[in-house]
């Protein structure tokens, strides 16, 4: 028997590249891209940090270099973390006004506010000493309601500084409802909310922790979701927009994009991804050893979260992406 020679040819438009770029269903732009910055209190140079190469916490000088070679780069979004000198039990430094992330927001806003939505890291776990993203009990467990409050004087003080839009992502029942009322009980009604609505409980998060000098010893499993679970992050979702959130946000990206494409079908408002420092550092990691090919392997990772649903990507590879763009 002869073989059957097909009528149907999907691989026509695959020939040429002409052809492949003319069907592509989706595109990477340099203006939906985030990119996250650390800035450290108390440095004169930037401490590169190991468990993510390429990656350093900056100086406030060189940050504001860095957020003019993205905003020269055409990234859409800066995401600012301050590492303070200082920690202590309840994050003192998250609230000075004249802490570290304040004056960095202040610098970039000066520098490139008018090019760039300039964001910030609303949280506590870079300014407390036991590292959670709350206050705790006196039984040590995570306080909500006592953080929510603290959460409230956070947003209030970046917004004095100047910043665009805050990101609390401390995963806090509430916690968009109270910045929002903080933000507008200031006169901050301007100022917009990008909540994290799906984060879970990541070993992905790992870099991240020596980025910010963390010094947490257990772990977020009693605030942050569960690997297992979808259904929630519609819950989650639901609370968020009810709550006032003007953009949504999935994290991690690339072990949850299933989760990201069912957000992604329902949320009225933009939904963002966070390609996470582990999922960097993988990339980097393999790549350094030449297992894969670097710049193609971060197009695919960028493509695949913009492909399922994603409007936004933070990543540590933003200001390299938009370059590529650009050809
Ligand atoms: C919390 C926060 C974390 C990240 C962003 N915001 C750490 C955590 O929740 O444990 C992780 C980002 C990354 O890994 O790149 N302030």
């Amino acid at each position: 028997m002869g073989v059957q020679i097909p009528v149907v040819r999907p691989r026509r438009l695959r020939t040429t590249p002409a052809v492949r770029r003319l069907v592509a269903e989706t595109r990477l732009h340099p203006a939906e891209l985030i990119l996250p910055l650390f800035v450290r209190e108390g440095v004169t140079a930037p401490v590169p940090i190991n468990a993510m190469p390429g990656v350093v916490q900056h100086t406030r000088d060189t940050l504001r270099k860095a957020a003019v070679e993205a905003a020269e780069a055409g990234v859409g979004g800066l995401m600012l973390f301050g590492v303070p000198a200082v920690q202590d039990a309840v994050g003192s430094e998250g609230t000075n006004p004249d802490g570290i992330l304040q004056q960095a927001i202040r610098d970039v806003v000066a520098e490139v506010g008018d090019q760039v939505v300039i964001m910030s890291d609303l949280c506590l776990d870079e300014y407390t000493d036991h590292g959670h993203c709350g206050v705790l009990a006196a039984d040590g467990s995570v306080d909500n309601d006592a953080t929510l409050e603290r959460y409230a004087e956070m947003a209030v003080v970046q917004a004095d500084a100047g910043v665009h839009m805050v990101g609390p992502s401390g995963m806090m029942d509430g916690q968009i409802a109270v910045v929002r009322e903080a933000l507008d009980g200031a006169g901050h009604q301007d100022v917009s909310v990008l909540a994290y609505t799906a984060k879970y409980a990541s070993a992905f998060y790992g870099p991240f922790r020596e980025a910010v000098g963390s010094s947490l010893k257990g772990d977020r499993k009693s605030y942050q979701q569960d690997p297992a679970n979808a259904r929630e992050s519609l819950r989650e979702l639901e609370l968020d927009l009810a709550e006032g959130a003007d953009l949504v946000m999935v994290k991690p990206a690339m072990s949850y994009l299933d989760v990201l494409r069912q957000v992604a079908e329902v949320s009225p408002v933009p939904v963002a991804a966070y390609q996470v420092s582990g999922e960097y550092s993988m990339v980097e990691a393999a790549a350094a050893n030449g297992w894969i090919d670097r710049e193609r392997a971060i197009m695919e990772t960028l493509t695949s979260i913009r492909r399922a649903g994603a409007n936004q990507v933070l990543t540590y590879w933003a200001v390299e992406a938009a370059r590529m763009l650009r050809g």
